[in-house]
């Protein structure tokens, strides 16, 4: 890390945060915790100015060829600092046509063409790739709401990658294999550590809190001329290794594919590289249909058993995922915010009832309901499960 790069990053872990937090105090204290207009002025401009002056030096010392790491860490630190702006609205994506952080834009965009990743912030930085130290990682604010929200979703992504490594090394052995069964019981039991965080997330954290004071860092901002949707906890490939592996959900289905195609740039470029593979790879749910003339053999019977449980447990995490998490921080909340505020309500920009209607057909695709407007797997796990002894 050079000295310029160690500069900014100690700044984004002490006086952007110090800065962050007092404005979240201020906006907290009004009748209407949403508006941003007029309040800590001072803070803002330190908050711009103090960034732009350490982001200045970086650019004109140029991409140092650093190594991978600290190229997406600095470019993590760019992006905080962008989607801190944002929140504050020191910029504005709909006011605006280019973003007015020249220089920040310039550096996100170097870095970000030059590695492979969309020349933003990433939930990655935030969660899998967020260097803590002295026990304490980078943050916006230093409110307990936010490092809840941030400790929880690193838990659950860290335990869908645990499901996905384990599902992804069943592809060479093959269905019948004995080790095909322990590896099964790995998934499950990551995909139970999954209900279990969520669980707890949504027990601990103030909605109010939430909505107010951590997703607003989470929206979309411009980098350059062009609009970078929010980050979210989906940025990671091991929820789709796991859709596709268990053959819950397709890469030829044409909504499925458009959500994989938008969000590839948003994640590491391993995640998109395994993520690539996986594509190309037939599903368990397929290899078992293929094998059912083996029904009555132990290793088809006790692995298949053992594969629905699977399924069935991912189609939890998603069921909880849409009518727990997003039901309760941001449908609800939006029902009773003012129109006037609905702008802030997603990550990703479309109209609320757009996403949540994608949401939901995910959520119905990976717990294989039965929807005839949709492609689930419904008839073939019920196939499955007819082939099953029954004892
Ligand atoms: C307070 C907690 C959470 C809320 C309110 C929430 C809400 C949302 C929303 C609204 C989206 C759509 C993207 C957008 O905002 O524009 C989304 C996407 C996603 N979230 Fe969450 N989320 C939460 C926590 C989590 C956690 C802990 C995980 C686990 C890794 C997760 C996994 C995903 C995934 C995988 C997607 C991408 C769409 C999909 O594949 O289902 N979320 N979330």
């Amino acid at each position: 890390m050079t000295n310029n790069t160690q500069a900014f990053d100690n700044w984004i872990r002490t006086r952007f945060v110090t800065l962050n937090s007092a404005l979240e105090s201020q906006y907290w204290q009004q009748q209407d915790k949403a508006n941003i207009e007029g309040i800590g002025k001072s803070e803002k401009n330190a908050l711009e100015q103090e960034g732009k002056a350490l982001i200045k030096t970086l650019l004109k010392e140029g991409n140092t060829d650093e190594g991978f790491d600290n190229a997406f860490d600095l470019l993590g630190n760019v992006g905080l600092y962008m989607a801190a702006c944002r929140r504050h609205e020191i910029t504005e994506p709909s006011r605006e046509r280019s973003s007015p952080l020249i220089e920040a834009s310039a550096l996100a965009m170097h870095i970000g063409a030059s590695i492979g990743v969309t020349p933003r912030f990433a939930t990655a930085h935030l969660t899998t790739h967020n260097k803590s130290i002295n026990g304490i990682y980078k943050r916006f604010t230093d409110l307990a709401c936010e490092k809840l929200f941030v400790d929880y979703n690193t838990k659950s992504i860290l335990a869908y990658k645990r499901a996905s490594d384990a599902l992804l090394k069943i592809q060479p052995l093959g269905i019948s294999h004995p080790i095909t069964f322990d590896l099964l019981n790995v998934a499950k039991t990551a995909l139970q550590d999954v209900i279990n965080s969520n669980k707890t997330l949504f027990n601990k954290l103030d909605t109010e809190e939430f909505f107010y004071q951590v997703r607003p860092y989470y929206k979309p901002y411009r980098v350059g001329s062009q609009v970078y949707r929010g980050a979210n906890a989906g940025d990671f490939a091991g929820i789709n290794v796991i859709d596709m592996s268990l053959g819950l959900c397709f890469a030829n289905d044409p909504d499925y594919s458009q959500m994989l195609v938008d969000k590839f740039l948003y994640m590491m470029p391993e995640d998109q590289r395994i993520l690539r593979e996986c594509m190309c790879k037939t599903s368990l749910m397929d290899d078992f249909l293929a094998q059912s003339q083996h029904h009555q053999a132990s290793w088809y019977q006790e692995n298949l058993k053992l594969f629905l449980k699977v399924c069935d447990r991912h189609g939890q995490t998603a069921i909880q995922h849409h009518d727990q998490l997003v039901n309760k921080y941001i449908s609800n909340p939006a029902i009773t915010m003012e129109q006037q505020h609905m702008d802030k309500v997603t990550a990703s920009g479309p109209p609320l009832t757009v996403l949540l209607n994608t949401l939901e057909n995910l959520r119905d695709k990976r717990a294989a309901f039965n929807r005839t407007d949709i492609r689930t797997c419904y008839a073939d796990i019920q196939r499955l499960k007819a082939t099953l002894n029954t004892v």
